[in-house]
């Protein structure tokens, strides 16, 4: 039936409907008024260096090419043929000046336009007008800091107004250094039996996971034991970021001399932002509802999307993100550390996809879907951020760390577009 918000996530967010995340229902929905109408992420900029380089991906399940076209323009396009619709791109990435359709060999331009059809005075005669069956074109594109999102939905805010307040904690993320990022070593793809919302709302909020889930982790010295002291940050829109202060050290084990570089980039953002923003180098963890997080920490930075494949399973894309300008052995330490932490087979990304296939396998029987999750920790510490830790600090803030008030944020906000079709 309709999706009822008050029957499924509670209106203050403090419980959700473990049907949430089996439903077909529910999962078909969610492709409709979550990934056609939210704007995602579909790549790093200095994946498309040049004209006519492409990379394809996917918007929920829908299949994208995203491509700077000839012309110096980035677009993207539903990766389906307009005859058949076969796949016109099968690569993962490259360089092209046409994209020519295994099927039947239909070929477009990178604008989109159906360019050359085999055959085609013989088989098709007068009136068949080309113009007609251009690729299905993503209505926006838009770039924020190197990060590539495009969105389905023509009456979509500007990406800026849909990121909001979180456009100053990128900005503080991304434009520490002259020249920005880039995504070094290819993208990690992997799968996990899992609904989506679950390392969504993981990376959103879940710091109470740290000590148990990677207990083994910090027992052999790689990353210092979690405290309390920190922040969760809920910036509207769904999206949240949180942090140890400082964020978490690395441990003895795993010293590669990104921690000096850290302190420096940290004397810098002060500099620029005051003594409160030593607080937020490294940033921490977090989501862009719905379905991209980022772990930016004192050893490495990793983007990743949550890619949606059936109610039960996710791909996972997983990019190691560094400072362009940083120096060659630097990075090289780094993208190390991301593998070893949170490359497909990383210690700390193998803890949670065990743990979280446990919970999904938990949700598939008859009685194992029934009830609510609990969401209540840390409930009415939310204040102002600019209260704790001044301007221009933006948002609501809990001035501890353990605490679910962002996964509240999140699931408030998954309700409001499920059930409203204007939202
Ligand atoms: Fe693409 Fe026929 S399906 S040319
Ligand atoms: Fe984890």
């Amino acid at each position: 039936g309709p999706f009822r918000a008050g029957d499924l996530v509670a209106p203050d967010g403090c419980a959700v409907d473990r049907r949430l995340f089996v439903e077909d229902s529910v999962y078909r929905l969610e492709q409709e008024r979550i990934f056609a109408r939210c704007w995602l992420y579909v790549g790093h900029e200095s994946e498309l260096q040049g004209n006519g380089a492409f990379i394809t991906t996917t918007m929920g399940e829908d299949p994208v090419i995203v491509v700077r076209d000839l012309a110096g323009r980035l677009r993207a396009f539903l990766n389906s043929c307009s005859h058949r619709g076969a796949k016109v791109c099968r690569a993962d990435k490259g360089v092209t000046k046409t994209f020519r359709c295994p099927y039947h060999s239909w070929t477009f331009s990178t604008e989109g336009q159906l360019i050359s059809v085999p055959r085609q005075s013989s088989v098709y005669g007068e009136g068949f007008d080309r113009s007609l069956l251009g690729l299905r074109e993503v209505p926006h594109v838009d770039t924020i800091g190197g990060m590539i999102f495009a969105c389905w939905d023509p009456a979509a805010p500007p990406l800026r107004d849909y990121l909001g307040d979180m456009t100053f904690y990128l900005d503080l993320m991304l434009t520490r250094m002259e020249g920005g990022t880039e995504a070094i070593g290819g993208v990690h793809k992997w799968t996990i039996d899992v609904n989506w919302k679950i390392p969504s709302e993981n990376f959103a909020g879940d710091h109470y996971h740290v000590p148990s889930t990677h207990g083994a982790g910090v027992e052999m010295g790689y990353r210092s034991p979690l405290t309390n002291n920190g922040y969760c940050i809920q910036t509207g829109n769904g999206h949240s970021i949180g942090s140890e202060r400082g964020g978490a050290q690395q441990g003895k084990a795993v010293q590669t001399g990104y921690e000096d570089f850290m302190a420096d980039m940290r004397a810098q953002l002060v500099a620029r932002y005051g003594e409160a923003a030593s607080a937020f180098t490294p940033i921490g963890v977090g989501t862009l509802f719905p379905n991209f997080s980022f772990l930016d920490s004192a050893r490495f930075r990793s983007f990743r999307v949550w890619h949606p494949r059936g109610v039960d399973k996710i791909e996972v894309y997983s990019w190691c993100i560094v400072d362009k300008a940083m120096p060659a052995e630097l990075k090289a330490a780094v993208r190390k550390q991301y593998s070893l932490a949170f490359g497909p087979g990383g210690i700390f990304e193998q803890d949670d996809g065990d743990i979280w296939q446990s919970v999904q396998d938990a949700l598939r029987g008859h009685v194992g879907r029934q009830g609510r999750f609990n969401y209540q920790m840390g409930l009415g510490r939310e204040a102002p951020t600019s209260q704790l830790y001044g301007p221009p600090f933006p948002g609501s803030c809990s001035d501890i760390l353990m605490t679910e008030a962002n996964q509240r944020a999140f699931y408030r906000h998954y309700a409001r577009l499920m059930t409203d079709k204007e939202a």
